[in-house]
């Protein structure tokens, strides 16, 4: 089953993916992690995006398309992915379309976590993660059972991303409402589109998620 989860940035994208990845052996394809792994490694792409990155702009649509295109097809992807940040614009969006028809793989559902904008900020600034296997936290909301341990890996090591503070948090939220919202209109019109409560826990916004996959699938209309 392929989907894409949607939704603003700290709506609980990535957290509810790393669950599905374990629960359901599905594959976790974020467009952040990636641009950021070129970051780290000095590419001559992580040099091009990095100051958009840090202003909370969007990359660009050419950028992005070709960075996913080369990911979607690869065989770990065959058993099932979540797009997470990906598509962000129409453009992507219709991108997207062309790519899954020709490699013949079929979009399940496009879940939307809908949350408001006042407690974004908090989630966004009080998250960290595992250095060592990237296990998401947050300061109060999600803590490591042991803590300073990762649950996962048993690592000590933390890291906090460049653009989680305040200051590009707005920018972020203006970027989602203007450049990414008019994707929902796009996705509802084709049948697909859920919505899930994202402002609920994160165990019930799984259960949620769950109750939507266990569905039937969304009846796709060209
Ligand atoms: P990206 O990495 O995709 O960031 P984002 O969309 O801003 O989303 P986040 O990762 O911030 O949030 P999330 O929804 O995953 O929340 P999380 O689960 O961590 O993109 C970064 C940048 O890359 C973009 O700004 C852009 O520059 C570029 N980019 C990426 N893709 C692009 C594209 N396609 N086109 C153009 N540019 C692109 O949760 C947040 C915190 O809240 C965590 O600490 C978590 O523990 C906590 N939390 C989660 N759920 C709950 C809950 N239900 N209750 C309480 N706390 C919760």
């Amino acid at each position: 089953m392929n989907i894409i989860l949607l939704g603003p940035p700290g709506a609980g994208k990535g957290t509810q993916a790393q669950r599905l990845e374990k629960s359901r052996r599905m594959v976790q394809l974020s467009t952040g992690d990636m641009l950021r792994a070129e970051r780290a490694s000095g590419s001559d792409l992580g040099q091009e995006v990095q100051a958009i990155m840090d202003a909370g702009k969007l990359v660009s649509d050419a950028i992005m398309i070709r960075l996913i295109a080369h990911r979607i097809g690869a065989p770990d992807a065959r058993a099932g992915f979540i797009l997470d940040g990906f598509p962000r614009t129409v453009p992507q969006a219709e991108a997207l379309d062309v790519m899954l028809g020709e490699k013949k793989l079929p979009l399940s559902h496009v879940i939307e976590m809908v949350v408001d904008d006042a407690i974004l900020t908090d989630r966004i600034t009080g998250r960290y993660t595992c250095a060592k296997c990237g296990a998401g936290y947050h300061d109060r909301n999600q803590k490591p059972k042991v803590d300073d341990v990762c649950d996962v890996c048993g690592s000590n090591q933390f890291t906090r991303r460049a653009d989680d503070n305040a200051a590009t948090v707005t920018q972020r939220l203006q970027a989602y409402h203007t450049q990414t919202a008019p994707i929902l209109p796009y996705y509802r019109a084709k049948g697909i589109l859920r919505q899930v409560d994202g402002m609920a826990a994160i165990e019930e916004v799984g259960r949620q998620i769950e109750a939507i996959l266990t569905s039937a699938p969304g009846v796709l209309k060209s």
